[in-house]
């Protein structure tokens, strides 16, 4: 297997509103990130995703970019950015940008244009179809609810918009829109970023013929099928590795819903020349019934099922991210953890799973304290445009109050939005003024002078996690093979390279399950390199093991 800086590291995740405020009005920004660099630098992160922080209407709260090559008022100026990248840099942390470039904000310059006539030289940046029968040109539903088509009056056409109206969609099938993206991605990477994190990536090519979805009762449907892995996907993400990141020793990870581990092998392999990794979705649909909003518990034998698929189908083949939370998704140890009694050792076990995995782990700031989900009473506390979307045209149909809050309270991203919680002070010290978003009224708790203070804190643990990912290429390079298939609690799986193997045993519920350990992890042979639970000697007491609530443990048998 060929072995790449970007399959060694650890990437952390930064979502700059919520991150830390320095100037007190509310919202994170640039000098807030620069100042909690070291803190980054503790824990041994070895990249930072940064989620947008460029010029826009913040209708999706950045992911809607009126202008790519400038920095947001908010969050600071260029020169903030610059100094960010540089401090950075010193600590040998690299930076990976967010590329939103499915679409745009409504407020770009290039839509400005293109709506004024339809024979402006920037109409096909854009996706524009005359109505039809008095309607909209098909019947897709837009991610953030209604129709994914807007009318314009000025040319008396629609254009398209997978997800909010004031984000439209960029016309891929437009050389020269693709040139104009080649060349904002070149200067960003001559200023010295080290990749891209590339939104919804696999969205960028669509049926041209735009077919109506499947869906009974008339109203609007999922057209997934007819944009995502489009026809011309793989052509147009070959084509931007060509003549943009094969120049760079760079790395790039595509957010792709909808992806089948085929297809992520075909995006990810060393041949095909088009991203580094991909972010799959399938895990984070286990808890999801007929939608994301129709809760259903996940069960272990679902979740180990799909670990072992993604892990055996990339596995020489290509390569995986590794994550169970972002700025989209509920808190893992609220979801696959316990955030109550075991949120500690809960929080510490999932880490373990995942970071024991083949591919590069991901974290969601906050995860590293065990940050949870929050339940705001009433739907005035929420900010998030999905959210409140879904709220309003459920209440239209008449759908009840409580139900709605119970499932954002589950389901909603405003739970991996909240303020990161600094310390016990107000607002958790995220800032001096009025947050954006409350903070979680838990950070009295749970915050990071706290988790730095306690060395069996999840944020020394985590630490340690990424050291071992240093200190032992099987955790890297390992082949992967999943054990225990028919246990009820316990997940376990086997790392190997060369002569090494490695062993992760991990236990999802809150009970004292055993389990017999495979040969040839035996007595005194195995010497256990991480768990979450103080432990009373070096190696492996008896073949038959009783877990604790939660309990992880990794063996390494050299
Ligand atoms: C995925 C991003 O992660 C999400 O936050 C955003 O709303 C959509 N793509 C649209 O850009």
């Amino acid at each position: 297997m060929q072995k790449k800086w970007w399959k060694e590291s650890v990437v952390y995740q930064i979502y700059p509103r919520s991150f830390m405020d320095s100037n007190g009005d509310g919202i994170g920004d640039l000098p807030g990130i620069i100042s909690k660099l070291d803190y980054l630098k503790t824990l041994g992160i070895d990249v930072i995703w940064l989620s947008p922080v460029y010029e826009s209407p913040n209708d999706d709260n950045g992911y809607d970019i009126s202008d790519y090559r400038s920095i947001l008022k908010d969050f600071g100026t260029m020169a903030d950015w610059e100094l960010f990248l540089k401090e950075a840099h010193l600590r040998g942390i690299k930076l990976i940008m967010d590329l939103v470039v499915n679409h745009s904000s409504d407020e770009h310059a290039w839509f400005v244009e293109s709506r004024s006539s339809k024979d402006n030289p920037k109409r096909d940046y854009y996706i524009w179809r005359p109505g039809k029968d008095g309607k909209e040109p098909n019947n897709w539903v837009s991610v953030f609810s209604g129709s994914a088509w807007k009318y314009d009056e000025t040319t008396d056409e629609y254009f398209l918009h997978l997800f909010s109206s004031k984000q439209p969609d960029l016309n891929w099938e437009s050389d020269k829109l693709k040139r104009e993206i080649y060349d904002m991605m070149t200067w960003w990477l001559d200023k010295g970023i080290d990749g891209f994190r590339m939104d919804v990536v696999n969205f960028i090519s669509k049926d041209t013929a735009y077919p109506d979805a499947p869906g009974e009762g008339g109203g609007y449907h999922w057209g997934g099928e007819y944009f995502m892995n489009g026809p011309r996907i793989h052509e147009f993400l070959h084509e931007m590795n060509r003549e943009v990141l094969s120049k760079y020793d760079c790395m790039t990870v595509g957010e792709m819903p909808g992806v089948t581990p085929e297809e992520a092998v075909k995006y990810t392999s060393p041949e095909s020349q088009e991203v580094d990794m991909v972010f799959q979705f399938e895990h984070m649909d286990l808890d999801s019934g007929n939608g994301k909003w129709d809760v259903r518990p996940w069960t272990l034998a679902a979740l180990r099922e799909n670990a072992n698929k993604w892990q055996t189908s990339l596995q020489g083949k290509g390569w995986n991210s590794l994550y169970m939370n972002n700025h989209d998704q509920p808190r893992m140890v609220s979801r696959f953890g316990d955030d109550g009694r075991y949120r500690v050792e809960s929080a510490k076990m999932l880490a373990t799973y995942l970071h024991m995995q083949q591919g590069t782990p991901y974290i969601y700031q906050g995860e590293e304290i065990g940050m949870t989900n929050v339940q705001f009473p009433s739907i005035a506390d929420y900010q998030d445009i999905e959210i409140l979307n879904y709220y309003k045209e459920q209440i239209e149909r008449g759908a009840n109050e409580a139900d709605l809050l119970k499932a954002i309270h589950i389901k909603g991203r405003d739970n991996a939005r909240t303020p990161i919680q600094w310390d016990d002070t107000l607002h958790g010290g995220f800032t001096t003024g009025t947050p954006w978003l409350q903070v979680n009224p838990n950070y009295k708790d749970i915050n990071a002078a706290q988790a730095l203070a306690d060395p069996q804190s999840i944020f020394h643990y985590y630490r340690q996690l990424i050291q071992l990912r240093k200190q032992h290429e099987v955790i890297v390079y390992g082949d992967f093979e999943m054990l225990a298939w028919e246990h009820g609690e316990i997940m376990a799986y086997k790392r190997t390279l060369g002569g090494q193997s490695l062993l992760a045993i991990m236990n999802f519920y809150g009970g004292t399950p055993e389990w017999t350990l495979p040969e040839p992890f035996v007595k005194g042979q195995a010497k256990l390199l991480i768990g979450n639970y103080p432990t009373e000697g070096e190696t492996i007491a008896s073949e038959r093991i009783v877990l604790k609530p939660y309990e992880a443990r990794v063996y390494l048998l050299a």
